[in-house]
This record gives C-alpha cells, structure tokens and sequence, in this order.
C-alpha cells in the first residue's frame, strides 16, 4: 500500500504538469480528491492493513492530500491570473501588504510653508526656549512690570520670574542679544497663553515671529515683504491691508488683513461681513527695544511682525474650530 500511495504522487504530478485549464483541473480534483477518488479509495482500505502501519500510511496519505489539494490551487490561480510563477514560485500576481500611510500634521504643513515663502526671500529660521525668563518676554519688549498690555499675556510661571513664553517675539531679543545687524530672521514655535479653550482659543498654540533690521528699513519694506507673503500663502489676487494699532515693541505699529478668502471681499459671515480677515500684528521695531539690546536706534531701523499658524491654517483650509488640530482624530487629520 505504501507503494500506491507512491504511485498516486508520481501519477498526479504528471497529470498536474498537462492540466492547463479549468476543466482539466476540475477532473484531476474529482479524479484524486472526490469521493471516489483515488485518494479515498485508498483511506478506505486502511482499515485492511496491519495495526502498526496504519498510523504512517494514514499520515502520508494526508499529507499526499494536502499537497494534491495545494498543488490544485496554486495552479487554479496561476491560470485565472495569466503569467507565469517567479523563479522560485513566488507569486508576484498575489496583493501586496499596504503599508499604513504616514502624513505630516496640517499645522507642520503650514508652517513649513510659511517657512519656505521667508526662507526663499533671505530669511534665516530661529528658535529660542520655551521656558523663558520674564525679562525675554516683557521688559526687553518694553512691557514693564505695570504695563496693561501684560494682563492678556500674565502667564505659567514656573518661578519667580521664568514662565512659559507668551509669544515669540522673545527669540528677536535673543537674536539681537547674539549678532550685530544685517539680521533677517523668522522665528517658528510654541507659545502658551492662559486661555480657556473653545472653538478659536487654546491654551498652547503656534506663531512665527519675523524680523528684519539693518541701516535703513523702512515700512515699505514691511509692507512689499507681507504683501508678498500673503499673495503667495493665500493666492495672488489676495489684497493686504494695514491698520494703525499698538504693540509695545514696535512704533508704528499695524495689523494686517487680507482679503476675504471665502467671500473675496465681499463681505460674509466669516469676516463677520467685513470683507476682510486679521492675520498678523506688525510694525517698525521700537527703539525702547533696540537700547535694550544694546543696539543704537540712530545707526538702526528694522520691521517685525508675528502671526500664529493655527489662525491661518484655519483660514486657508475653511477649519472653523481650533480643538480639532490638538484632539487627534485620524479622520479629520487624514484630510491634509
Ligand atoms: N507678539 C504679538 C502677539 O503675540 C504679535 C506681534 C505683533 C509680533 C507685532 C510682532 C509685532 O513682532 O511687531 O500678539
């Protein structure tokens, strides 16, 4: 009996080589496999053999079994894809595994393309701690101890006077602190504020800060630099204007609007039918600064400015609510 089992492996791989379509195979799985199949004819017969041969030959039957029924699928799908098998019988046709697609978050993508847009006008990028002392963040930014403007930002003391940073504004004096002008710079990072949260406020949020000082910078400076930055962040038709505000590190100082994005100008509910949108705070550096840093404000002029990414990520991609770039849902992030 050991020999049929032998003869039936010799005689299937013959015929399996010659079964090139469906039908063929068909008759060879009827032929060794089905119930009256040669197969079964031979586990019928094992009762018959002596006790202690049975268990081996029952055990090669079935792996004869299995590899008649493996052999039979491998060709099944070898014919239904229509190639040939790889050197080595590593099926090609089979799907591959997809590996989990990766994707920067939409707040890194937008600051790296806020990034690229100052990098290719010359600016260099900065950082600085975020953990910083009080004098970085208030009084070399001429806000002492009781100006007003320090209530909004009065924030996360760690110590006596180190707090989280408020803003970036703190990297132009650490800047200023190391190199002497020509400077050029915008400063990316996180600032942390004591904000409740809801739908256009957080507690932690994204800004860059931007600055530029040499002998002679002027406010038109400021103003090609922004204008130039909005229409490429925001689309070319995209028009910028500056109102006269107040910020105790720059003198004058300005906001800047662009257009409506969504309404062009026209006026909607989401620039509450203005027919513009705030952006960033800017202005001419403010010579109270300057002496801090042991510049002269007669030799040097300079413009700076800051916006923070969330806003205009929110802008430009239509996200109406802050949370949703912090909670981590895959389904909204997967969009960007
Ligand atoms: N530091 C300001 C803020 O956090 C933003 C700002 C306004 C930065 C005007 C500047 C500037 O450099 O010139 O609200």
């Amino acid at each position: 009996m050991e020999e049929d089992v032998k003869n039936i492996r010799q005689s299937f791989e013959e015929d399996i080589k010659t079964a090139n379509d469906a039908s063929s195979l068909e008759g060879l799985r009827v032929k060794y496999l089905g119930r009256k199949g040669l197969i079964s004819e031979l586990m019928g017969r094992l009762p018959s053999l002596d006790k202690e041969k049975r268990p081996h030959v029952g055990r090669e039957l079935n792996l004869l079994k299995k590899h008649i029924q493996g052999e039979l699928h491998e060709k099944q799908q070898l014919l239904s894809s229509g190639r040939e098998p790889e050197e080595g019988k590593i099926d090609i046709t089979m799907p591959g595994i997809l590996p989990e697609e990766g994707r920067l978050h939409v707040i890194t993508k937008t600051l790296n393309e806020i990034n690229d847009i100052f990098v290719s006008l010359g600016f260099q990028i900065a950082e600085g701690p975020e953990i910083e002392k009080e004098f970085y963040n208030f009084e070399a930014l001429n806000i002492p101890l009781e100006h007003p403007s320090r209530d909004a930002f009065d924030t996360f003391y760690i110590r006596d006077d180190i707090l989280l940073r408020s803003h970036t504004s703190t990297v132009q004096i650490r800047i200023m602190e190391k190199v002497k002008p020509p400077i050029q710079a915008i400063m990316p990072g996180k600032v942390y504020r004591p904000d409740a949260v809801d739908a256009s406020h957080s507690f932690m949020f994204h800004q860059v800060e931007g600055l530029m000082v040499d002998r002679d910078i002027k406010f038109s400076d400021l103003k090609g630099t922004l204008n130039l930055f909005t229409k490429r962040m925001f689309g070319e038709k995209t028009k910028t204007r500056f109102r006269p505000s107040f910020f105790p590190f720059t003198e004058p100082s300005a906001e800047v609007d662009i257009s409506c994005i969504i309404c062009k100008g026209k006026g909607c509910r989401v620039c509450s039918h203005t027919g513009w949108l705030e952006i960033l705070g800017a202005g001419m550096v403010n010579s109270a600064v300057f002496e801090a840093v042991g510049y002269s404000p007669r030799k040097y002029t300079g413009f700076a400015f800051g916006m923070g990414v969330e806003r205009i990520a929110m802008l430009k991609y239509g996200i109406d609510d802050i949370r949703l770039f912090f909670e981590n849902d895959i389904r909204f992030l997967k969009q960007f």
